[in-house]
């Protein structure tokens, strides 16, 4: 059996893939400050307080729980706050994925699967956006996700660094056994955002109606957290030895704000209020995956497809959860 790192593993996806981890029987360890992410989100596996930033720290919990891989999640994950504030992208993202390689290679650990974005794509050229799809990110998130990519490419080739990078598409839904959720503080995410909406909290504020889509709204492709988590357990078992391979996780269906909105309406059966507002920075009108690679590679396909399934995960989530986790610190 072997033992897998998690860092962010307190967090959205990162809990998700802790869970399918174990369901796969492997050991876990979570590494996670608790900025994000939640403890209560961290159920019978060990959790390490501390920063990705702090590679001594990192580097002697993977050597204590004897670590044979490292799945990396944790960091900042706001497109707009990116492009207001990169230097704290480029800090987070960048300086803590470097951290996370190099804790690595100073334990003898030689395997990762990083948590990447379509936001390196930036503004599709073409869509479906397959692995091949040139990355011109446009705002600090995609560029950081980037950055880090490339480091695997060049720790791969000099020091032999097995990894998979999956650039997630617009990761949605909750644990279908309503385990474990999305809590976000601020909540930035539409699904989330809409659900409240439809609680009765703020109108749902619609970023930009005039884009060049078919109702004006953005389209993106909504990914069920629980198949990304368990693509990140097909990619561990994948072996990549000296080389970085990267892969899209999307269902191929792009959804414009307004379908989401009417899923939303359908799924809880209430109404969601809306406001028009200005276009947020740093959003591409359209963003959907050609995911066959990994498919063809991975034998890994999305399970929930249907938007109404996703959204509601999401809403049982929401509902049995109103507050959450609870608060954030201890
Ligand atoms: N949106 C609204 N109102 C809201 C929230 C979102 O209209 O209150 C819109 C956004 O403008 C966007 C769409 O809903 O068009 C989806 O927005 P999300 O914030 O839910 O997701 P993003 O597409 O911005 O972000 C996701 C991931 C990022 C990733 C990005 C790639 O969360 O990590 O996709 O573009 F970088």
């Amino acid at each position: 059996m072997s033992t897998v790192l998690v860092t962010g593993g307190a967090g959205y996806i990162g809990s998700h893939a802790v869970k399918a981890l174990r369901a796969a029987g492997h050991a876990v360890v979570v590494y996670d400050d608790l900025s994000a992410g939640h403890r209560a989100a961290v159920r019978g596996v060990p959790l390490v307080e501390g920063d990705v930033r702090e590679t001594a720290r990192l580097e002697a919990a993977l050597r204590r729980h004897r670590v044979s891989a490292v799945m990396h999640f944790a960091g900042l994950l706001s497109v707009e706050e990116s492009v207001r504030d990169p230097a704290r992208y480029y800090d987070h993202n960048v300086g803590g994925g470097l951290s996370v390689l190099d804790a690595m290679r100073a334990a003898g650990v030689g395997r990762l699967v990083l948590s990447s974005s379509c936001a390196v794509y930036g503004n599709p050229v073409a869509t479906p956006i397959d692995e091949d799809h040139p990355t011109e990110p446009i705002n600090a998130y995609g560029s950081s996700k980037l950055a880090v990519e490339r480091a695997l490419r060049d720790y791969g080739r000099a020091y032999g660094l097995q990894s998979i990078a999956l650039r997630y598409f617009n990761a949605a839904g909750a644990d279908p056994d309503g385990d474990l959720g999305e809590d976000h503080d601020p909540e930035i995410h539409l699904i989330p955002r809409a659900l409240d909406a439809a609680r009765g909290g703020a109108p749902l504020r619609v970023f930009g109606d005039d884009y060049p889509t078919p109702d004006g709204t953005c389209r993106r492709d909504y990914v069920h957290v629980s198949d990304i988590a368990g693509a990140h357990v097909r990619a561990l078992d994948a072996p990549a030895p000296g080389r970085v391979r990267v892969y899209n996780l999307g269902t191929g269906t792009p959804h414009s704000v307004r379908e989401v909105i009417r899923s939303v309406e359908r799924v809880t059966g209430r109404r969601v209020p809306v406001e028009a507002a200005p276009r947020r920075a740093g959003d591409p009108p359209v963003l959907f995956a050609a995911a066959g690679r990994i498919e063809r590679d991975l034998d890994w396909r999305p399970a929930h497809t249907a938007l109404d399934d996703i959204v509601a995960t999401a809403w049982r989530w929401h509902e049995r959860h109103p507050e959450g986790f609870g608060p954030t610190t201890p």
